[in-house]
């Protein structure tokens, strides 16, 4: 790869794996979360219509849960590289993209993530279509605070709903010139697609994950290991390289 001081512009998308070593389950590994639930029962808008109930109590369990834990070295090695690099690299720009609906990057110091699959502290008002801040259960049915009927779900983005932000992932993808994908499989799109995006674009590409992902090929290079030893690593030959 390039020396690391060409670059200006880093986007980095990450992954279920950035917050594996949090305590956090990821979704396809074995024992991970669709081994333990079809994605069909609790991922879909047509599983939500099924059985409402379960799939609210399913993501209560988990916006539960992720209050429980702490960031790890990789999510606060991210903040400080989003801090960092502007004084390092003047103009250089840091874009933070994730799958993650967990809030852990922001709690390891970076400001602006884009949760491109939603977020667990936030609902979404289906009636009135506004979104508000969330840490408790929506099985007991509460009332919207903005119009108070009750048609809160969760601000995830299930399989068949268009992820968030679109736009604007593609357009820091448009200005990149260093891809960086962190703890994902590459299993599903169009995430998946961003490495083909920014190498058309002519960025490097540079993946960090505890195995090959499904997309491993399309990398320039690829380090193995877990993200809470090989972000910080990387983040400090970027910083102080
Ligand atoms: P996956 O569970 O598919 O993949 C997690 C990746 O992280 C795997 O490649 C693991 O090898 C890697 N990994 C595990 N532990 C790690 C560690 N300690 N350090 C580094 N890497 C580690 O999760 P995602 O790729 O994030 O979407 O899944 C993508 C999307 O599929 C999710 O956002 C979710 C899911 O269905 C929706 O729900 C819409």
């Amino acid at each position: 790869m390039a020396a690391m001081q060409t670059y200006r512009n880093i986007v980095i998308l990450t992954g279920a794996g950035v917050s594996a070593e949090s305590g956090i389950d990821t979704f396809r590994s074995a024992g991970g979360l669709w081994e333990q639930h079809r994605v069909e029962d609790v991922a879909t808008p047509e599983g939500f219509a099924r059985d409402p109930d379960l799939v609210l109590r399913f993501y209560d369990m988990r916006r539960a849960a992720i209050q429980t834990k702490a960031p790890n070295a990789a999510h606060v090695a991210l903040g400080r590289l989003e801090r960092e690099w502007p004084k390092r690299v003047p103009g250089g720009t840091v874009t933070l993209v994730t799958q993650n609906v967990d809030d852990l990057h922001e709690r390891g110091g970076s400001l602006g993530v884009i949760h491109m699959h939603g977020e667990h502290l936030t609902v979404w008002c289906t009636a009135c279509d506004t979104r508000h801040r969330w840490t408790g259960p929506l099985a007991d049915r509460p009332p919207c605070p903005e119009c108070a009927v009750p048609a809160l779900r969760p601000d995830v983005v299930w399989f068949g709903e268009v992820p968030y932000r679109m736009e604007e992932i593609f357009a820091a993808l448009s200005e990149a010139d260093l891809f960086v994908s962190i703890g994902t499989s590459g299993a599903v799109y169009p995430a998946a697609g961003f490495v083909r995006t920014a190498r058309e674009i002519g960025a490097q590409a540079l993946e960090l994950n505890l195995e090959r992902s499904q997309g491993s090929q399309w990398f320039h290079e690829t380090r193995l290991g877990p993200a809470s030893e090989i972000v910080p690593a990387w983040v400090e030959e970027l910083l102080g390289g």
